[in-house]
């Protein structure tokens, strides 16, 4: 059976892994970043330690820090059995075997706990959702989605993504998403319609490759620009 997850899931990366899947620069690195649907990555905390500026919006927010570390401890049960079963899905080059994979996932996730309560009171983690962001226009020079658009494709539908993409390019000047794929493993359905619909929107939008592959056959974010 295919990797699948049901329901909205606490699972963190890292900002090795940031940095790798948008192909951040050090220009990139000295903007004013929101990380949408950042959850419990270790991004902010990381890269606020490095002194780069990143705020992170998550529905995640709204909840208290010991029903987080729950999820993250039953997610992780289920991810690590997933990808126990379906191995060939993924690349293991950057990470050996699954143990390794969820050593890292989990050091991340430790990372974003300890910083949590901080994080809320200076404004670095915000509650709110992709759909309607309580930003105000051009907040922030670039946006980073990683991991929650096109992944649940089968779960949200094409409406739902042209929105939440036209609300990261309204709040932000450019955005970036990774992956392009779904749960799977294959090329998002909603790819193509959102490649032609954009444009239309006055969004300059083209598929970069990246130097990040976990995922067989994700190493693509998808770049969009406002032009107008
Ligand atoms: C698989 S995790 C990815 C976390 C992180 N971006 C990473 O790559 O390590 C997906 C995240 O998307 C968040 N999420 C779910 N629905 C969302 C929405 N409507 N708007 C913003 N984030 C959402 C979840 O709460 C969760 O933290």
């Amino acid at each position: 059976m295919a990797f699948t997850l049901n329901d909205v899931i606490p699972w963190g990366r890292n900002l090795a892994e940031y940095n790798a899947m948008f192909d951040l620069s050090e220009e990139d690195r000295q903007l004013s970043i929101l990380g949408c649907g950042d959850g419990p990555a270790s991004f902010n905390v990381e890269g606020t330690a490095q002194g780069m500026r990143i705020v992170s919006v998550d529905p995640l927010y709204d909840i208290r820090a010991s029903e987080i570390r729950e999820r993250i401890d039953a997610t992780a049960r289920e991810v690590a059995a997933q990808l126990r079963s379906n191995r060939d899905e993924f690349v293991w080059t950057h990470f050996a075997d699954v143990d390794e994979l969820i050593a890292t996932r989990l050091a991340a996730m430790e990372r974003f706990m300890a910083d949590y309560e901080l994080g809320i009171a200076q404004g670095r983690y915000v509650t709110g959702g992709v759909s309607d962001l309580p930003f105000h226009d051009h907040s922030y020079d670039l946006a980073l989605c990683s991991h929650q658009l096109f992944l649940d494709s089968e779960q949200h539908n094409l409406a739902f993504h042209l929105q939440a993409l036209r609300e990261l390019a309204r709040v932000a000047d450019e955005v970036r998403i990774f992956p392009l794929l779904e749960l799977g493993g294959k090329e998002s359905r909603h790819l193509p319609a959102v490649m032609m619909a954009l444009p239309r929107m006055g969004l300059r939008v083209e598929k970069v490759s990246v130097p990040y592959e976990f995922q067989r056959g994700g190493n693509e974010m998808l770049r969009i620009i406002r032009t107008a």
